[in-house]
């Protein structure tokens, strides 16, 4: 979107209505958190002239100031101390019409009188807080809660990673090899797994690369007629490393962030051969779903013998008692058409 805010005149009620399509836009166009949180802030502050509109994210056991307009303000903010730490402590929403009037309110500035403070969340834990202070008394209400929480929701589904508002979760997510100058029989069994994802109706999810088994699974889902989700770290996608036929291409700021991504978006996970990326991703979900995490199902596809060697050192934990349960948190097949039956079945 162009970086100009539209402000209408009109009751509050009216002003977040014209605002919050625009914050809705401003997280959608920008992956990077600060970026977002500096221009959700700036468009709050535009369209309502408080005195203070910012953010506050939780790092380790403090609140460190984050991107804000207006007056210089404190940095740190400690577990339940002040509104702000208060609100992270309950993990709620807090209006306070009179600071005065709030046991161990921080007074950042004097000139600050009431204050709304709202949290948002990644996987489930507070991520931060956006704070707002007005120079009035009472000035916050339901409908500024209602309002910034809606927004807040929307922060938290990006830093969280999970699937946009309304779309649906169809995806299988394939881990696999970056490398070409890999025997031909494991790019064939790539391509193979993509049209079978493609021809059952699921849209591939995929590290999104250029080369290796990764770019012909995505080449056989497209030749599948189906849709294809790459998930690349920023850093790869400014080098260039994205498969020009992506139908979607997710530009995530952390590896991290783009595994929980590629996870979120999918009902099971598919790990063909490949180095040590692919075993990191395929013993992350192995864990997750053993942890009960990844609610899909897992499958490993023993390519022509490919994972014997790991296959024998699952059997080896299981046998030394390491297997929680006593099974092994992947299904063993060895062809992409066996693995689509398990997952379809
Ligand atoms: N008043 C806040 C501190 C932050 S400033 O308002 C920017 C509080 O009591 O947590």
């Amino acid at each position: 979107m162009a970086e100009e805010l539209i402000v209408v005149e009109g009751s509050k009620e009216e002003k977040y209505a014209a605002l919050f399509p625009q914050l809705e836009a401003l997280m959608s166009y920008e992956s990077d958190p600060v970026a977002v949180m500096a221009n959700l802030s700036a468009a709050i502050m535009d369209t309502f002239k408080f005195l203070w509109v910012g953010f506050y994210n939780v790092v380790g056991d403090k609140l460190v100031l984050g991107p804000f307009q207006g007056p210089l303000a404190c940095t740190r903010i400690a577990h339940g101390k002040g509104v702000c730490g208060t609100a992270w402590a309950e993990a709620r929403t807090l209006v306070v019409p009179d600071v005065e009037a709030f046991p161990g309110h921080i007074a950042c500035s004097s000139s600050s009188r009431s204050e709304i403070v709202v949290p948002f969340f990644k996987n489930g834990a507070v991520a931060g807080v956006l704070d707002i202070d007005s120079a009035e008394l009472d000035t916050f209400d339901s409908v500024d809660a209602e309002w910034l929480e809606k927004a807040m929701t929307i922060l938290s589904e990006k830093l969280s990673g999970t699937p946009e508002r309304g779309e649906k979760r169809d995806g299988v997510v394939v881990y696999c090899a970056s490398s070409s100058e890999v025997p031909q029989k494991y790019l064939d069994a790539a391509y193979e797994m993509g049209e079978l994802i493609a021809k059952n109706g699921f849209t591939l999810v995929t590290g999104g690369g250029y080369r290796g088994l990764m770019a012909s699974t995505i080449d056989g889902a497209l030749a599948g007629k189906g849709k294809v989700t790459g998930v690349l770290p920023h850093f790869m996608l400014e080098r260039g490393w994205a498969h020009e036929g992506l139908t979607k291409c997710i530009d995530t700021p952390t590896m991290h962030v783009r595994k929980q991504t590629m996870a979120d978006l999918s009902v099971a996970a598919v790990a063909l051969p490949g180095g040590i990326g692919t075993l990191d991703e395929l013993c992350e979900i192995m864990a997750w779903s053993q942890l009960k995490l990844f609610p899909g199902k897992v499958v490993l596809v023993n390519v022509d013998g490919f994972f014997d060697p790991l296959i024998s050192m699952f059997d080896k934990m299981r046998e030394e008692g390491f297997m929680r349960g006593g099974e092994i948190p992947v299904k063993v097949v060895s062809t992409p058409q066996e693995a689509i039956e398990y997952i379809v079945g």
